[in-house]
């Protein structure tokens, strides 16, 4: 079963919260809420304040993205806010193994993100330490760029690595998605996909979802 994550950073901050509602309605699986520091990442967006606002009102998977240096030092605050899922990035922890730990210590699930050029070969040195890999199919920083088909390798590679361990992980991916590239990355072996401006900027996101449902299929 495919999961649909849509991400905030393409929704209406003046109106976040019809916006999360909007796609709750609509059926989706994970609400994905990117946070970006302005070092790992040019752009900056939010922290655990508005997704402590928005844990309330909603019933949706919290994923948590972070695409910040030093992550460590802010898990407990996010998983406080009402994150159930805390992603970090490879490339920003110098101590990974102890940075998925402390994430599952701390109540959360954990999964690991990969920029697209990061080898996966790292993944089998933290065997069942996550729950879940996040293939970066665009470099992170902002929402609406073109998807690098150059990942769709990496994701089966991850995929047979992770069936090979006999590991029940989710493969996401993140940036570019929508009903054309959906199949390619499911057809590769990705489970949840995360998708921004095909769900935010499309006139009606709950119908932008449907066809990303539809396309994944194949
Ligand atoms: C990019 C973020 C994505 C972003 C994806 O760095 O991690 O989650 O929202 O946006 P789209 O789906 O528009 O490529
Ligand atoms: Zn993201």
């Amino acid at each position: 079963m495919i999961k649909i994550a849509p991400s905030i950073l393409s929704a209406n901050f003046a109106r976040l919260l019809e916006d999360v509602q909007r796609v709750e309605r609509a059926g989706a699986d994970y609400l994905h809420l990117d946070v970006m520091d302005g070092h790992f990442v040019p752009n900056i967006t939010i922290g655990p304040l508005v997704v402590a606002a928005l844990r309330p009102h909603s019933r949706l998977l919290f994923d948590v993205h972070l695409m910040i240096e030093e992550p460590d030092r802010y898990i407990d605050s996010f998983v406080e806010a009402g994150a159930d899922l805390v992603t970090v990035h490879v490339e920003a922890c110098r101590h990974l193994h102890r940075t998925l730990t402390r994430i599952r210590e701390k109540g959360a699930m954990a999964g690991v993100a990969l920029n697209p050029a990061t080898p996966p070969e790292v993944l089998e040195y933290l065997p069942g330490l996550f729950d879940l890999v996040l293939v970066m199919t665009v470099n992170p920083g902002f929402g609406g760029q073109a998807f690098i088909p150059q990942t769709i390798p990496k994701i089966s590679k991850i995929r047979e690595m992770l069936d090979g361990a006999g590991l029940e992980v989710e493969i996401q991916v993140d940036g570019g998605i929508g009903p054309s590239t959906a199949p390619l990355v499911v057809r590769a072996g990705a489970t949840v996909l995360v998708a921004g401006s095909a769900v935010f900027g499309a006139p009606d996101p709950a119908e932008a979802i449907q066809e990303i449902r539809q396309a994944a299929k194949g």
